[in-house]
């Protein structure tokens, strides 16, 4: 959150902060090593013939492993030929490749420890025999399955082929450069103050000639130090930034690299013409009133970057925490160059080789761990807003939301529920009874989330605050001794150093909700296992320090400076309070732990905002490409604020945004303070009994999102499915952004941005129909891909089945998700045009661990069509998915054989019925409906239509059958002949 002028008057007013502007972040331009970068790139093809890249693999080194599929050799550069490199290029089992390369024995140790905390396990390699190495003169080849790895001896250049195309190539362009650790040298500065110009001009005329100019360039550039705006940065270690180009020769879009707001196929930032002047950025940061359209860094950074074509899709994941800045291009139609400048840090890339875009989902997983499995009622409607004032305030919006019949399940508490900012102690004048007020809420299920910052006031009557500094964890100033002093809500503060062990344990048990062994130990009295926590401000966000966040000479345990950890900081506090979460109740519970920042791997922990959003069209409709790239990185429970956090939305803007809102993982509706309050009971009619049904359609399609979630969990295909995931061959779908798929569910939606409309375009991939949610309307596609114009007036929402699709939902309107678990469930059959459909339910819970031990309902749903002489059939049955098997990544996966068909989930939800199946597109009236071998003569109805085999359009023929008496535990058979 961001700072309002309120809150703003109640700090010093000669504070830096009350200057804030969006100028407050460095463009390429201000930051050294950025423009070093991209001044080596811009010096090399001006360079002509006579560039090569100064590094050279030593053959004589080249080692290759006799008991796993890895090489090692030393490199050396030309330009500095008494440094040493080591490169390390391993095979792993499942075909990734890993390349790895650091400065040995050099004056210092670079950072390497970023892989550590993004991986979710060491990688198992390849069997040696499995792998095939062949020396060649300038190079060796590690060939297996259909993929070759080839490292170039001289220049220096790794590349991967598939197939016998070349689909990724590391420093084919040769502008890697790996800065060393060197002795800074004290040179005479011209005096440029006094003696003028001309005076600098003759000594840098006087100068010897820098041998390695043509490659570093003429002048030294910001090594040592440099500032920006009134901050500036020491530099101790010098420079150490690491540049390398990593083309894709074949593949002409790219995407990944979240957290921008940008469209989600990234546009060009060099070249001819750039979409954007400066490149991609990743370090996060707390940045205000961001722009609707740009490369400037937000609060998370995932290094990981899909490059597609349509034969193909390739991986790459650059293990990094330093800030990065990253150009795109592209040197031809279809290929795209990424040029990749970070600041400190070992290079440590992995190549994911596809061919697909789900491999190359599951090969990320398999590095970087899947998305936690949620609790399901983290999947319902939050309400926050900046801030309910007091527990009578709490009680009064949730009483607003029951009179009003509007689902609810998570109500949210800002910084002011705390005194003065004194994160987990209650402001007690105006919250004097938490644990009365969280009960209230829980009572019908809900559940609260209270914000607990990094930041801790440094005050000594703030225990927090006295026991981190007892410990010694807290963030080092650049003499890495005295606690680092910045502002923040908080006031003067401190921060947690959580790379210190020290603090793991301290923090868990702050979350505490009895009383430890040690008697004096905190707990949190004021607390219960129904309250969960948003971790917000942690990228980190300081007032007063450079671009508002730490200054990169912070030192970090193990000495390491902020700078080289500062993407990963968010994770490791969002992973602490996850953990405590998780472990402070008698039973172990899933926990939910809202994060700003973000990092590789935080998909293991919980969920994710876009952030500070504003409350305009620009910014609801760019939204959707944001948590779409957050989702294909991993992060994929993620959602914008919907109304924007912002502004004050008209009633138009708010309903739409309800509608995007809904079609995100993560629901939620937030509000700056200095807004009007927007709660949805405040509208007036039409919007908002609109709202109401909008936010009535999440909840009825809560298992689709729980089912779709469980596949992420599984096998890290995201949520959300852009077009080119979907339809990795049609190109033309390549750049869409604003449509997409859920899960596997089959249904496409295409949420209206602007305002005014009234018809929406929406492309259909494929030779398929699709049919309106709504009104069962069927449409067309055609193989070339086709664009339909539909309806969409305010209250709709263009919302498609596609043929082929099985969709469960649960019709009761309740208050609140956990009021839904024995409700029965419609299974809405959309047959294709080869009148088949599949589909699937997920279903446990949806708060214990018990479903890794295989306490779960999981249920696949078949329907096909058999035409005979006489009659034709088409049969729908369930049967159990955990029988059939599936693609598993994850270790927190059902263990083989744990799973009983009766477990006690399943005979917790043994009464729960399937009250209704519509079947859509069937090519006449049925003359029987057989359910599990009985003819029934009543209890289904029919309205003629469009079937799913023909070629026309319009109202599709519907079959309703309504309670057939089966459970949805249950295996069974439903036949319908006609
Ligand atoms: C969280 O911390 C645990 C150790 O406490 C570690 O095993 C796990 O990998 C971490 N996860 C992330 C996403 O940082």
């Amino acid at each position: 959150m961001r700072i309002a002028t309120s809150v703003l008057l109640l700090l010093p007013l000669a504070h830096p902060l009350l200057a804030l502007k969006a100028h407050d972040f460095k463009t390429c331009s201000q930051s050294a090593f950025c423009r070093r970068g991209r001044a080596l790139a811009e010096r090399a093809p001006t360079a002509g013939s006579s560039w090569h890249s100064p590094y050279t693999i030593v053959p004589s080194s080249v080692a290759l492993s006799s008991s796993a599929s890895s090489f090692t050799s030393s490199v050396k550069s030309e330009l500095y030929p008494d440094i040493n490199f080591e490169l390390e290029v391993r095979i792993h089992e499942d075909g990734v490749v890993r390349v790895r390369m650091d400065e040995v024995k050099g004056l210092r140790k670079r950072y390497d420890e970023a892989s550590s905390w993004a991986l979710v396990r060491e990688p198992s390699l390849k069997n040696v025999k499995d792998v095939k190495w062949v020396k060649g003169k300038n190079e060796v080849k590690g060939v297996y399955d259909d993929v070759e790895v080839r490292v170039q001896y001289q220049p220096l250049k790794v590349s991967l082929w598939k197939g016998g195309r070349e689909e990724v190539v590391l420093n084919g362009k040769e502008l890697l450069h790996m800065e060393h650790f060197r002795v800074k040298e004290e040179k005479k500065e011209p005096e440029t103050a006094e003696g003028g110009a001309e005076q600098a001009e003759q000594a840098v005329l006087q100068a010897p000639a820098r041998p390695t100019a043509w490659f570093e360039g003429e002048e030294e550039d910001g090594l040592w130090a440099e500032s920006f705006s009134t901050w500036t940065d020491q530099k101790p270690k010098g420079p150490e930034s690491l540049s390398l180009d990593i083309h894709f020769p074949g593949h002409a879009n790219v995407y990944g690299i979240p957290q921008h707001a940008s469209p989600l196929s990234l546009p060009t930032t060099t070249g001819p013409s750039p979409h954007y002047t400066d490149p991609y950025r990743l370090y996060n940061l707390d940045v205000f009133e961001y722009l609707a359209d740009s490369p400037m860094s937000l609060y998370g950074s995932i290094p990981f970057l899909h490059a597609h074509s349509a034969e193909s899709t390739v991986g790459i994941f650059n293990a990094i925490a330093s800030e990065t800045w990253i150009d795109v291009s592209h040197p031809t139609e279809d290929s795209t160059l990424t040029h990749w400048v970070s600041e400190s840090g070992i290079l440590d890339v992995f190549l994911l080789p596809g061919p697909t875009p789900e491999d190359v989902f599951k090969q990320y997983a398999r590095l970087t761990g899947t998305s936690a499995m949620p609790a399901h009622w983290a999947l319902g409607y939050h309400q926050c807003r900046w801030n309910y004032i007091s527990s009578e305030d709490v009680r009064s919006v949730q009483k607003r939301f029951d009179e009003d019949d509007f689902p609810l399940d998570v109500l949210w508490l800002d910084i002011e529920y705390s005194e003065e900012h004194k994160y987990f102690i209650w402001d007690a004048k105006n919250f004097p009874d938490p644990v009365a007020m969280v009960n209230d809420v829980a009572a019908l299920g809900r559940k609260m989330v209270v914000i607990v910052d990094p930041h801790l006031k440094r005050v000594s009557t703030y225990p927090v605050y006295e026991k981190a500094k007892e410990l010694d964890v807290l963030v080092k100033g650049r003499d890495g001794k005295e606690e680092y002093e910045g502002w923040c809500w908080s006031g003067s503060s401190a921060w947690v150093d959580f790379f210190h062990p020290g603090s793991w344990d301290w923090w868990k048990s702050l979350f505490r909700l009895t009383d430890g062994k040690d008697k004096d130990s905190w707990r949190w009295v004021d607390s219960t296992e129904n309250v969960h926590i948003w971790n917000d401000m942690n990228e980190p966000s300081v007032f007063n320090g450079p671009e508002i966040t730490m200054p990169k000479d912070n030192v970090h345990y193990g000495g390491w400076e902020h700078r080289d950890i500062h993407n990963i900081n968010g994770m490791l506090f969002q992973n602490l309070t996850s953990q405590a979460i998780t472990t402070r109740g008698s039973t172990p519970k899933r926990p939910f732990v809202l994060s700003r920042s973000f990092y590789a791997g935080s998909q293991r922990l919980s969920a994710i905002w876009t952030g500070d959003n504003m409350g305009s069209w620009e910014h609801m409709a760019v939204g959707i490409p944001m948590v779409l790239s957050n989702g294909i990185a991993g992060m994929t429970f993620a959602g914008a604020d919907v109304g924007g956090f912002f502004g004050n939305p008209d009633p138009e803007m708010l309903v739409r945004w309800y509608q995007v809102g809904i079609f995100a993982p993560f629901f939620r509706a937030h509000a700056h303070i200095d807004t009007k309050r927007r709660e949805p009971y405040l509208l007036e009619e039409p919007h908002k009994s609109i709202v109401r049904d909008v936010i009535r359609l999440r909840y009825s399609l809560l298992s689709v999102w729980y089912t779709s979630f469980r596949r992420a969990n599984a096998d890290g295909v995201p949520i959300l499915r852009p077009h080119w995931v979907m339809f990795p061959k049609d190109k033309k779908g390549f750049a869409i952004d604003d449509q997409y798929f859920i899960g596997d569910s089959g249904l496409l939606v295409k949420p209206v941005t602007k305002p005014g409309a009234t018809e929406t375009q929406v492309y259909i991939p494929e030779d398929q129909v699709y049919y309106d949610y709504f009104t069962y309307n069927a449409y067309r596609g055609s193989a070339a891909g086709k664009t339909i114009t539909v309806s969409s007036p305010l209250e709709k929402i263009p919302l498609f089945i596609r043929g082929g699709s099985i969709v469960p939902t649960r019709a009761r309107p309740r208050r609140s998700s956990p009021l839904m678990k024995k409700d029965p469930f419609t299974l809405t059959v959309a047959l294709s045009q080869a009148e088949l459909a599949t589909g699937e339910l997920y279903l446990d819970d949806g708060e214990s661990f018990d479903h890794q031990k295989g306490d779960l309902v999981w249920r696949k749903f078949d329907a096909w069509t058999l035409k005979a002489a006489k009659r034709t059939r088409m049969t729908l049955k369930s049967s159990d998915m955990t029988k059939s098997g599936q693609t598993v990544v994850d270790g927190s996966l059902v263990a083989p054989g744990a799973y009983r068909a009766d477990n006690a989930y399943a005979k917790s939800v043994q009464s729960v019925r399937v009250e209704k199946l519509v079947i859509l597109g069937l090519p006449k009236k049925p003359t029987t409906v057989i359910v599990q071998g009985v003819a029934q003569k009543e209890g289904w109805t029919w309205e003629g239509g469009v079937a799913a085999d023909g070629k026309k359009e319009g109202g599709a023929s519907v079959l309703v059958i309504k309670n057939p008496n089966l459970k949805i535990v249950d295996d069974w058979l439903v036949e319908v002949e006609f």
